[in-house]
């Protein structure tokens, strides 16, 4: 017997027969590609929440379980024994570094930490106000410019060195902004620091005093940024893919991913967990918070709460729960917005209506707090968001572009517009038209 799905069409009694497709892990899919031409119909599914989009090897997750994995390591294992660089290079070069490998890494992108100074006019463009997301998508978009004449974005022999570029200078130039907002002077990429610990002496450090970076905060936000690596297809890697598809500019595709990661029911969310948490202010407050987010008339929702795939705990909020927890006895974190995140999750996790509709505490959640804690400003929470998972969308758009023939993405659609509109119906524009001519 195939391996096949039958459909049948109870308005003429006619079936179709279509494959189903086995994966190494998780649901098998149906290949529906000859739906359209077999039946003249196509399937309708709102936020894809029942269609894969691609083949891809890079990172599984099991929403009923909990679990993610990179190029099968689970993220647990990975965020215990390795950092952040260790899974850029297994996202990147499909298997974990040597110590000889991830020294060589580490080099490789220290020399490219740095950016065309021309760039640095960019940032004149902006009104003080504007926010970082924004100016980063610009930067991006900017980027493609200096690396377009003298690179071939579409031979496989220059996707690596693309990628690297990119991880190398989203920290300088998410520091170098800040800075440039700040009115503090430019502090360049010091090559003798490690990756993570850069991006905090490029934001700290000043010429006349000695810059303060403990280990427990290179540690916590080397962790939060592996944490972000890659999350299979999300909302903004959907959209890195998808302008993939029509070969545009790599860095034009990851533009446009930080543009969909900005949106605060994606990698938005941190900012707000943080804005809502100051909002609600006082563990008196929750009870009256959690009604508005049970409510169905009010749009009002829990930030940092929730999941399309994690029907579980997101198995990256546990980590960030333990971390959150090393930096309170640490460095200590705001314990008012501490005493609200944990009402919020203890009512959370046994009121019956995020548990009828598995509502968790996803990455966002924790993530938020250890950024406030290491006094990250709250409106380049989704900037470090962008600095973790920029080498997964490098990984999927270089995975997107090593496939045999790539198929443009042209989804369709159901129509519900007017139809059978003739000029006789058209009313008063049409005389007013007329006279015109
Ligand atoms: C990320 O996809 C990824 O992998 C994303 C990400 C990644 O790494 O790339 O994991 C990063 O984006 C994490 C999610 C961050 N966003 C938030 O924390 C924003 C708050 N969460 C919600 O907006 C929502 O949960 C989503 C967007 C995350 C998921 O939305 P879905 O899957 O479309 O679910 P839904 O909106 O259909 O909700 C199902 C039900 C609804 O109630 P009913 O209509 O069944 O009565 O759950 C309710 C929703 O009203 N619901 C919530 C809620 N989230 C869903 N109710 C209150 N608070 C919430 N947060």
């Amino acid at each position: 017997m195939a391996n096949t799905v039958t459909l049948t069409d109870n308005r003429n009694a006619k079936s179709y027969d279509f494959p189903i497709l086995d994966g190494a892990l998780g649901p098998s899919v149906i290949d529906i590609s000859s739906l359209y031409k077999d039946t003249g119909m196509f399937t309708f599914d709102r936020g894809y929440t029942s269609t894969a989009m691609c083949r891809s090897s890079i990172t599984f997750i099991d929403g009923e379980k909990g679990e993610l994995l990179h190029r099968g390591y689970d993220i647990a294992w990975l965020a215990e024994n390795k950092i952040f660089l260790d899974v850029v290079y297994l996202l990147l070069h499909k298997k974990l570094p040597d110590d000889l490998e991830l020294n060589d890494f580490r080099k490789e992108l220290k020399i490219r930490s740095f950016i065309n100074e021309k760039m640095l006019k960019l940032f004149d463009a902006f009104p003080d106000r504007a926010h970082p997301m924004a100016v980063l998508q610009a930067c991006i978009a900017t980027l493609s410019t200096y690396y377009s004449r003298d690179m071939n974005y579409d031979d496989p022999k220059e996707y690596m060195e693309l990628a690297i570029r990119l991880v190398a200078k989203l920290p300088t130039l998410a520091a170098f902004y800040y800075r440039h907002v700040m009115g503090y002077p430019i502090v360049y990429p010091d090559l003798d620091r490690g990756f993570t610990e850069n991006f905090l002496y490029m934001m700290r450090s000043f010429p006349h005093s000695h810059v303060n970076i403990k280990p427990i905060e290179v540690k916590a936000l080397d962790t939060l940024l592996m944490l972000h690596a890659d999350h299979e297809q999300n909302a903004s890697t959907t959209t890195v893919r998808t302008v993939g598809s029509t070969h545009s500019h790599p860095y034009s595709c990851i533009s446009a991913g930080i543009g969909a990661l900005w949106g605060h029911a994606h990698g938005g969310a941190n900012e707000s967990v943080i804005k809502q948490l100051e909002m609600i202010g006082s563990v008196e407050n929750v009870d009256k918070y959690i009604k508005k987010a049970k409510d169905k008339d009010d749009p009002f929702r829990l930030m940092g709460f929730g999941h399309r795939v994690y029907k579980n705990y997101d198995p990256r909020a546990k980590v960030l729960k333990g971390l959150r927890n090393q930096l309170i006895d640490e460095i200590g974190i705001d314990s008012n917005l501490i005493k609200v995140a944990n009402r919020i999750e203890e009512i959370a996790l046994t009121d019956d209506y995020f548990i009828s509709r598995n509502l968790y505490p996803n990455v966002d959640f924790n993530s938020g707090l250890i950024l406030k804690a290491l006094n990250i400003p709250t409106e380049m929470f989704a900037v470090m968001f962008v600095m973790g998972r920029a080498p997964g969308w490098m990984a999927q758009w270089m995975e997107l572009k090593e496939q045999a023939n790539v198929k443009i993405v042209r989804p369709r659609q159901l129509y519900i517009g007017p139809k059978d509109i003739t000029p006789e119906h058209v009313g008063p524009k049409d005389v007013e038209l007329k006279s015109r001519k």
